[in-house]
Order: C-alpha cells, then structure tokens, then sequence
C-alpha cells in the first residue's frame, strides 16, 4: 500500500503539472482565438479533456494522500441537501434516493469540497449495485464515543452513511473493496478508486470509513467524521472577499519553477496580464538575480525544486529584499510537516483567474 501510494503520488504529481501546462496553454489560446467559432470549438473540447485529468489527478492524490484539504467547518446536513439534486442525474430514474435527515444540526471538521465527492462515490458505488434499479438511503446522524473504538479516538462525530439494497459484496470482496484499483466492474467502467480515495480522505480528516455488506442483502457505507467545535456561524458571518480588480496595474515578477513547461507556461499567463516577468529555473538562480537586481514586485515560486526548495528561496530572498511579497506554487499538501509559510499558496495546476487572484491578495497583504 506504501509503495502504490508513493507511485501513484509521484506520477500524479507530475501528470498534474503537465497538465498545468497544457491548461494554461489552452486557455491563452482561448482568449485569442475569440473571433474564431470553429477554433474555439475545438479549444474548449481539449480543455474539457485537460480538466477530466486534473480532476482524475485530484483523486489519485487524494488516494496517496497527498492533496490539499482545505479543511473547516461543514455542515452535513446542509451538504447532502445541496447534492439532492446531482445525485439524483447520477443514479437515473429506476432509483429513488431517501435522506433521512436529524433535526440537529451536525458540523464536522472536513473539506467540503472533498466530502461531496466522497458521498457522490458512494451513491454511485451504490447504483452500479443495483443494476434493475431499487433504493439508495442517506442517512446522518451524530455518535459520541466515550472512549477509542478501532481506528477512531474518543470524541464526537459526525455519522454519513449510504445505504443500498443491491448485490452486496461477499466476504473477499469486501475485504479488498478498499484496495487501490481493485474493481470488479468491467473494463473501462471502475477505476477501483473510489473507495480507496475515500478511506484515504477520512484517514485524513482523522474519521473512518466502514463497510458493511453480504452477498445479496445490500451494502451499507459509513463516513466517520470528527465534529467540529468551531463556531460556523461566526465563520460564515466573514468570508474572505477578494475582488480581483479587472486591470492589475503592471508588475514585475520573478517566477520560479525547475519545470521549463511550467515556467514557460506560466511567464505567458503572467505576461498576458500585463505583468513583465523575470523566469528562473531554480532557487540558486533566483537567488544570484535578485542580487543583481532587487527592483521586483512579487516573487512567484514552485515549492518542490531539487537544490533549494521553494521554502528555504523565500527565507533567502527575505533576507536580500524585507517584504517583498511571494507565493508559493506547490501540487500537494505536503510541504514537510513543521514548515510554516507566511505566504499565499496557489494550488497546481491553476488558472489565469486565480492566478491573478492570489497575485492580487498578494500585493494587498491579505
Ligand atoms: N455499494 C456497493 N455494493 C456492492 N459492491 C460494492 C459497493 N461499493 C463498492 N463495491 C465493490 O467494491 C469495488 C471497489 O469499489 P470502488 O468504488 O473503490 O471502485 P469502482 O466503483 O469499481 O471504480 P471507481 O469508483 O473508481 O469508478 C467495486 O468494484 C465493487 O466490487
Ligand atoms: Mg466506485
């Protein structure tokens, strides 16, 4: 398991910035071919098929766990209210999905984002098992544990489970249904890595995912997620609003990235905001520049670079220039655990618009 997810991890950290280039391309190109309704036919075909791998990249690191959850407050209930809808074009009409919903609110520490994907997987698991239609039940509810209990410490938690009155799984499959890759659908139908994605997230999350299941009675699957005690409501009262202004004035930027694709990808992105932009391919280069020359606005750096990483370049450069705003691009979450970075984190691959955006909280201090 160790190895598969270290593999699996490194190919799809690099798949995703190959596709961080090919997206980035294809959405510059979008802009100038504007007046061209053929072209821009085929623009948008090639950049649908470059998000379906990025969101497939998203899973696989999710699987290896090493993705960026962006983890708060989540309200479950609230969650599978607002996926009614797409889980019921997920499933067709021969399947009737029933929620039973507590009355009490239940609020876990997750990543909502994340989440509705997990119970997406699951409703879907649930259909394929019912190929002559039936009924998919949500249930939710909140559980106290007095004390440890398997893989769960004591403590509150908030309880999702997706209930189905399909085939179920015998006593092998069951045991393997968690296995990265292993599917017993038929090729080109299951990835097997759903529930593996899902154990992994609620390994994450510090919760459990558990399966419950016997040939020919159903399958029940629950998500166990720690409750939080923040206060969502005090959260939700001031979200962070960014406007990102349509004409950022011209910058001049360092861009940091050992991946010639990337940079070069990226530099066009920055450019064509207006921004001028200086490109180095590792820290040590970016280093011996701002030596020479210290007019810059924005330091835009790769986190993972052999030499010098992306942490150690904002200490250094931190010492040549004080204050000189930076960020920080990294695929995964797994900046060592320890290091804290001051500075904003722009998530591979991203696209123009949120480039501009962290750019813009960047310069504005946030
Ligand atoms: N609700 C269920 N009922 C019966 N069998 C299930 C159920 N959920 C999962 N399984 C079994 O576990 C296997 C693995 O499930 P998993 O979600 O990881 O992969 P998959 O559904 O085959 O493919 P993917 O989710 O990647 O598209 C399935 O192929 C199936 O045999
Ligand atoms: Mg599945």
């Amino acid at each position: 398991m160790e190895a598969i997810g270290q593999l699996t991890g490194g190919v799809a950290h690099d798949f995703n910035n190959l596709l961080m280039a090919v997206l980035g391309n294809l959405e510059l190109l979008h802009k100038h071919t504007a007046h061209d309704p053929k072209a821009v036919r085929l623009i948008e075909g090639a950049l649908q098929g470059a998000r379906r791998g990025a969101s497939l990249t998203q899973r696989l690191l999710a699987f290896a766990r090493r993705q960026d959850l962006q983890v708060g407050p989540v309200n479950l209930g609230n969650l599978v209210g607002d996926m009614a809808d797409l889980m019921k074009r997920s499933v067709g009409s021969g399947i009737i999905i029933e929620t039973n919903l507590p009355a009490v609110q239940v609020v876990v520490q997750a990543d909502a984002n994340q989440l509705e994907l997990a119970l997406l997987n699951l409703v879907v698991n649930a259909r394929d098992a019912m190929p002559a239609g039936g009924s998919i039940r949500i249930a939710l509810r909140q559980v106290s544990l007095p004390s440890e209990k398997g893989d769960l410490t004591s403590g509150d938690y908030g309880v999702l489970s997706v209930i189905d009155s399909g085939h179920g799984m015998d006593e092998a499959t069951l045991e393997k249904a968690i296995v990265p890759f292993f599917s017993t659908k038929e090729l080109g139908k299951g990835t097997g890595l759903g529930l593996s994605m899902i154990h992994g997230l609620a390994h994450q999350l510090n919760g459990s995912l558990k399966l419950a299941s016997a040939l020919g009675s159903g399958t029940t699957a629950e998500l166990w997620i720690p409750a939080s005690d923040e206060n969502q409501v005090a959260k939700a009262v001031s979200p962070q609003q960014h406007v990102v202004s349509e004409n950022q004035s011209p910058k001049r930027v360092l861009l940091v990235d050992d991946d010639f694709l990337i940079a070069m990808s990226s530099v066009d992105m920055l450019t064509d905001l207006g921004h001028e932009v200086v490109e180095a391919h590792s820290g040590l280069e970016a280093i011996e520049i701002l030596k020479r020359d210290a007019r810059f606005d924005l330091i835009i750096t790769d986190y993972s670079m052999p030499g010098m990483t992306g942490g150690e370049l904002i200490v250094a450069a931190r010492a040549l220039i004080p204050g000189i705003p930076m960020l920080i691009a990294s695929g995964y979450a797994d900046l060592p655990s320890g290091v804290e970075l001051d500075v904003g984190r722009l998530g591979k691959p991203y696209t123009q618009q949120q480039l501009a955006l962290e750019i813009s909280k960047a310069l504005s201090g946030h």
